[in-house]
């Protein structure tokens, strides 16, 4: 039998991004930056780093931004030829590596994640594939978490969702699952916490059978009146094998104001030229504050 590897990730792009509004009114929140790198380009690096070569983004036309960020911008590479600039014209060249294809196909309207992964059906075809969120920025752990779950596929064939444990209150705030040993037999979308079959949480990286998109047909809208993913996979767990994994790293949530202030940081003191006055300065502020 010949296993198919995954070389082909879907970056839903499309939401509405609220809670960073008024930002998000015109920078899309998968543009906001890590200091000095947006959320969509750590993904894009990510998906790179596990072996893919076609990425589909799945956004929307209010969005423009995205979909230009990885285009060529020539006037500004003229003035950075004029200036000398290498590092600066490497940085706008580099978006995307030679050999890495992206295909752009839209969501009209934001709804739901998993509508967003159906808009990509045409694209994907009848190949297992990835899906990564942006927002849920993976810090650490080698070589990459997509790249742990592309391995899995190909040493074992399994699909998987990455999974960390979160504290019980916070179940209502994810999709839940349920474990036998590593596979995953049951999942529910956001679960009061006296309900939820565990603690541990999906986030946002996934390794998909091409037949989630036929159960995602079939999906009614859920929780807050939108077509969930979860929903999706929860309807296929009994023809594949999920596993869940437990990923080495960090996440921050970058979709809400605290994780994406963290994830600043941590990747501020990453940078030798950043790190020391950064530390200094953060110290003086709290003996003053
Ligand atoms: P979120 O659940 O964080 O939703 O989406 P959101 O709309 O972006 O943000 P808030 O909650 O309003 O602040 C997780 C990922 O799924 C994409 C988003 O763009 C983000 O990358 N998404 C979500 C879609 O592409 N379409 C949707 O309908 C919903």
């Amino acid at each position: 039998m010949i296993i198919l590897s995954i070389d082909i990730v879907v970056l839903p792009v499309a939401g509405l991004g609220s809670r960073f509004l008024p930002a998000t009114k015109v920078i899309p929140k998968e543009m906001l930056p890590i200091v000095d790198i947006p959320l969509i380009q750590l993904a894009v690096n990510e998906a790179i780093n596990a072996g893919v070569r076609e990425i589909v983004l799945v956004t929307n036309p209010e969005k423009p931004a995205i979909e230009a960020y990885f285009r060529p911008q020539p006037v500004l590479e003229q003035v950075l030829i004029k200036k000398g600039n290498q590092a600066a014209l490497k940085s706008i060249r580099d978006t995307l590596p030679e050999g890495v294809t992206m295909h752009i196909t839209y969501q009209y309207e934001s709804l739901g994640l998993g509508h967003a992964v159906l808009c990509a059906e045409k694209i994907v075809g009848d190949r297992p594939f990835a899906v990564m969120l942006p927002d849920d920025l993976i810090d650490g752990g080698g070589t990459g978490c997509l790249a742990d779950m592309v391995q899995l596929y190909n040493y074992t064939s399994a699909c998987s969702l990455a999974v960390e444990e979160v504290p019980r209150e916070q179940t209502n705030k994810y999709g839940i699952v349920q474990l036998k040993g590593y596979n995953i037999i049951a999942m529910v979308e956001k679960p009061d916490p006296e309900e939820a079959p565990s603690t541990l949480a999906v986030v946002g990286r996934y390794v998909l059978p091409s037949a989630i998109f036929s159960a995602l047909k079939k999906v009614q809208p859920g929780v807050g009146g939108e077509i969930q993913l979860t929903d999706g996979i929860a309807a296929i767990l009994d023809h594949f094998e999920f596993r869940a994994h437990r990923f080495e790293g960090t996440r921050y949530d970058c979709g809400s104001k605290l994780g994406h202030l963290k994830a600043n940081m941590v990747y501020a003191f990453k940078d030798p030229a950043l790190a020391i006055p950064l530390r200094q300065w953060i110290v003086e502020y709290l003996l003053k504050t």
